[in-house]
């Protein structure tokens, strides 16, 4: 299975466009110590050839245009691009689907609570029918059930629920399945790669899933709890965001740090975290704890 990190940063980018915090001024003046990242996206491949995303960002067409192994089609007109999968209903991880409506056709996952921001408080999915043929398939969580098989069967797919928040838009309390993780499995290697863009807390049944995988990318939305509130006052702390920080006692680099035979990779990087910058404290800690602080195009084989 291949792994491609298409953007690396979490809802609005970097630099953000209203942002001025030190990471985006930097991006902005092209500092080198600062290279900017696009917003939360990968692609998986059994071989190289077909494609699913996992989210679909608002900076697609530009994270598309730049990969050339999509475009290996025959004809005037088509993609390598098969499906979508979404994790969560954000606007970072959704707002791309729309930018896909010349498809014809295309298969969306999600669980049905991301359905329902999508189809009642958010009419993204509606507006995307009038458009093309979009076929919806269900992603069940916390229920034991065959995998989701992908690619006539060459990768499954298992989706389990994580702690996270609804969206800001949507009236409604959380549910399970608004935030989702995934665990794909290749059918050959018996290898997993398991996908976490947003998480709220880790559970020892999310670490037991971490420790058997191959590769992990993990939400490194924030190095600390306080950090949005530095730069944006009204801003919430990183837990009630649904982001679990990446330092701490209970920080997640505590948890990737002891993977034993994972690669462990952060994704869905805000513009304000520390570890963006080359020269930092932070960044030093993370890949002296042989984690990888992800950009966009990074290529990964599981
Ligand atoms: C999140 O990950 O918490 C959201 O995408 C925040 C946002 O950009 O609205
Ligand atoms: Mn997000
Ligand atoms: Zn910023």
């Amino acid at each position: 299975m291949k792994v491609e990190v298409l953007g690396s940063s979490a809802g609005g980018g970097l630099p953000q466009w209203n942002c001025r915090c030190e990471n985006c001024r930097l991006a902005r003046q092209g500092d080198e110590s600062v290279v900017p990242r696009t917003q939360s996206s990968v692609a998986v491949s059994p071989d190289g050839r077909d494609w699913v995303l996992l989210n679909a960002s608002p900076d697609l067409r530009d994270q598309v245009n730049a990969f050339l192994p999509f475009h290996d089609v025959e004809g005037s007109r088509g993609t390598r691009v098969r499906s979508v999968v979404l994790t969560d209903a954000e606007v970072d991880h959704a707002g791309g689907l729309l930018l896909m409506r010349e498809a014809g056709r295309l298969d969306v996952f999600t669980t049905p609570a991301v359905r329902e921001h999508l189809t009642k408080h958010w009419t993204l999915l509606p507006a995307l029918e009038s458009f093309l043929d979009l076929q919806h398939r269900s992603l069940r969580v916390d229920v034991s059930g065959p995998s989701v098989g992908l690619f006539d069967g060459r990768l499954h797919m298992d989706t389990f629920s994580v702690s996270g928040t609804p969206p800001s838009y949507s009236v409604r309390s959380a549910t399970p399945g608004d935030t989702v993780g995934l665990e794909i499995r290749d059918a050959d290697t018996d290898r997993t790669f398991v996908y976490v863009p947003g998480l709220g807390e880790v559970t020892d049944a999310l670490q037991a899933r971490l420790r058997g995988a191959s590769l992990v990318m993990v939400d490194g939305t924030f190095w600390s709890d306080d950090e949005l509130a530095a730069v944006d006052p009204s801003a919430p702390d990183a837990r009630d965001m649904g982001h679990m920080p990446m330092s701490g006692p209970d920080g997640t680099l505590r948890i990737l740090e002891t993977l034993p035979e994972a690669q462990a990779v952060y994704v869905h990087i805000n513009n304000t975290n520390p570890v963006l910058r080359r020269d930092s404290t932070p960044r030093d800690r993370v890949e002296s704890a042989g984690v990888t602080v992800a950009r966009d195009g990074m290529e990964f084989a599981v």
